[in-house]
Parts: structure tokens; C-alpha cells; sequence
């Protein structure tokens, strides 16, 4: 018997509901480099513009962009929840203790935004001005360009616990460090790369005093600090240190992007247990990692650019998830 070339009436139903559902709910799509090509073809110099702007009286901002990108990311992926301001139903992540007193460009990224809303009004999410910004910020200090994959939304939730939880503190354990990289699908040579980024930007006394001062048993301090450095920081911090006074993470070329954070661990100069974990941890998997970008900027850029990338892939909201915000410190209805 000839197949009938009608479907039956079930196929039908079921092919309509597959397909309903699919309206409603798109697929997942992956980020793409050309998202916005037809929409906003000028976002990228649009946010690189005003980045040049703001380094002219900020030499410090292109490493808080970079680091905003990092700690949205880390909180319920990269969707611009590190954004949003405390209102009656957001409790801010700029209150969880990672970014209090410490995380800021938040006035940049509002500037970005406005700029960008002129030429294309509701269209670039705030998710991928900081994902183009810290391409932005990377480039203009010296290190790589790469291509940003775009196509994020932005949330209509924050999560300040989980800030205080995903987000590594300096003090973190190695084994704590690499797992909190680990869960979110960054391996070790993510973690040793993207800590490449403490190349630029500075620290408060508060992130590294305790390796000062009795922090071994017999009160000494962290024995996997040079002398000159120690002495260097405990001259800024002293026990009773200003909660204002900072330093820079690279004490060599503090504004710039390049390999000098590896070659300062190797010096035992990290300024923070993490940093210096990479490097003085006996046997760990990390120590070859930070030998090959110390003797090779260009391969600590090449995996920049690959880790970047993988860190800006974190369970992006895509399709009709999330919203375009109008305005990154809020969700469009509150
Ligand atoms: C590996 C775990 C990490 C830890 C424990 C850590 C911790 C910190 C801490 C404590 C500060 C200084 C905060 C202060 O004292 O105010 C800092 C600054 C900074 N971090 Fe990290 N971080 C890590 C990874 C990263 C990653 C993955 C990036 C970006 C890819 C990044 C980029 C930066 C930058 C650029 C600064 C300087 C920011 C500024 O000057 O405003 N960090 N980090």
C-alpha cells in the first residue's frame, strides 16, 4: 500500500505543539560573534570610545571592567546581574562581600549603555557591554583583542549569597580555588589564566593583610612572601591599616596588560594567597602553567583570549530568557 502523503491527525498535533513550544520557548542559541551585526554594527568602538574616554582621568578603570565581567559571570552566569542596584525586590551584589567598597566602573558602564541606547535603543544587552567591555579594557592596556561572542540577556534576578559563595576570596585554599573554577566548566589552566588579569588594577589592605601578620603558628608571616615585598606592605598596612589605602596587584607594570603577574609569582611576589598558590604549591598541576606564560607572553595571550571566552560562556540567558535592560542598574519593570 502507497504511503499517504497527508500526516495524520495526531502528527499534525503533535507537530503543532513542537512547534508552539519552540515559540515560546526558543532553543537555547548559542552566542554568536555577529549577534548584532545588523542591529548595532558600531557596538563594539561605541563601547571602546568611551572606555578611552574614561582612561584618561581613571588609569585604574579598564581593570575594574574586566573584573565586573568576572564577578557577573561567576554569580548565576554571565548576565548582568552584578549590575543591578538594591530595590523593594533586587538585593543588590554590590553589597555581597566581594564587590562592597571594592568592585566599581559601574558609572562607565552606565555611560557605555547611554551611548549605546542613542544609536540602538533596547537592543545590547547589559550582560554583553560588560563582555565587550573587558575586550575593551584588555586591548587598550596592551593585551590581546579577541572576538566576543555575543548574544547574552540580561536578568531580572540578582543572587547576593551566592556572590558571597562562588566568588574565590583571596584566601581561598588551592583545593577551594580550583573547584570554584571547576563547577562552573574552568579548568586549571582557565584558573591560572584568567588570574593573569591581576597583571593590572589594585587591592585594598584588607585582601592580603592577614598574610602580614601572624599568619603562621609561631607568628611569622606567610613564608611564601619575599622579604622586600613584605616589607614593602606591611610599610602600607600596618595592623591597623586605612580601609581606603590601596595597592597594585603588579608592582612592576601596574597599568598594563601583560605576563609580568607570572614572573612576580616566580619572584614570590603574588600579592595575594591565591595568586601566590598557583606557583607555590608543591606539585600542583598549576606550576608548569605559570613557567610556560612567564617565559611567553604570547602564549599566556593566546590562552587569555580562549579563557576569556570559556568565562564568558557561563549559562548565558539567551533566546526570550531575561530582558534587554534600558537601564543596567534595573529591571525594565520596577
Ligand atoms: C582566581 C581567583 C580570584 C581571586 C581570589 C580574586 C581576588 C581579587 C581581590 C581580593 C581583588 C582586590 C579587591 C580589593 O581589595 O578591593 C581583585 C582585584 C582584581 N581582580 Fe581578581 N580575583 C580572582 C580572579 C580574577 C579573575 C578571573 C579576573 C578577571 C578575569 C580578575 C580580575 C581582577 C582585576 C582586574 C582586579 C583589579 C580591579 C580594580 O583595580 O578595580 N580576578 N581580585
Amino acid at each position: 500500500m502507497a504511503r499517504s502523503s497527508t500526516l495524520s491527525s495526531p502528527t499534525v498535533v503533535a507537530l503543532f505543539a513542537a512547534a508552539l513550544l519552540f515559540l515560546l520557548h526558543p532553543l537555547n542559541a548559542e552566542l554568536t560573534a555577529d549577534f548584532y551585526a545588523k542591529t548595532c554594527p558600531d557596538v563594539s568602538s561605541i563601547v571602546q570610545t568611551v572606555i578611552h574616554e574614561a582612561l584618561q582621568y581613571d588609569p585604574r578603570i579598564t581593570a575594574s571592567l574586566l573584573r565586573l565581567h568576572f564577578h557577573d559571570c561567576f554569580v548565576q552566569g554571565c548576565d548582568g546581574s552584578v549590575l543591578l542596584d538594591n530595590s523593594p525586590t533586587i538585593k543588590s551584589e554590590k553589597d555581597a562581600a566581594p564587590n562592597f567598597n571594592s568592585a566599581r566602573g559601574f558609572g562607565v558602564v552606565d555611560k557605555i549603555k547611554a551611548a549605546i541606547e542613542s544609536t540602538c535603543p533596547e537592543t545590547v544587552s547589559c550582560a554583553d557591554i560588560l563582555a565587550l567591555a573587558a575586550n575593551a579594557s584588555v586591548y587598550l592596556s596592551g593585551g590581546p583583542y579577541w572576538t566576543v561572542l555575543l548574544g547574552r540577556r540580561d536578568s531580572l534576578t540578582a543572587n547576593q549569597g551566592l556572590a558571597n559563595t562562588s566568588i574565590p576570596s583571596p584566601f581561598e585554599s588551592y583545593a577551594n580555588l580550583t573547584s570554584k573554577f571547576y563547577v562552573l566548566g574552568l579548568d586549571i589552566t582557565d584558573l591560572v589564566t584568567l588570574s593573569g588579569a591581576h597583571t593590572f588594577g589594585r587591592a585594598h589592605c584588607k585582601s592580603f593583610t592577614p598574610r602580614l601578620y601572624n599568619f603562621t603558628k609561631n607568628g611569622g608571616p606567610d613564608p611564601t612572601l619575599s622579604p622586600w615585598y613584605l616589607t614593602a606592605l606591611q610599610k602600607l598596612c600596618p595592623p591597623n591599616f586605612n580601609p581606603k589605602v590601596i595597592t597594585d596587584l603588579d608592582p612592576t607594570t601596574p597599568n598594563l596588560f601583560d605576563n609580568h603577574y607570572y614572573s612576580n609569582l616566580q619572584k614570590n611576589d603574588g600579592l595575594f594567597e591565591t595568586d601566590q598558590e598557583l606557583y607555590s604549591t608543591a606539585g600542583a598541576a598549576t606550576v608548569p602553567i605559570v613557567n610556560s606564560f612567564s617565559a611567553d607572553q604570547s602564549a599566556f595571550f593566546k590562552s587569555f583570549t580562549r579563557s576569556i571566552v570559556n568565562m564568558g560562556n557561563i549559562s548565558p540567558l539567551t533566546g526570550s530568557n531575561g530582558e534587554i535592560r534600558c537601564n543596567c542598574r534595573k529591571v525594565n519593570k520596577s
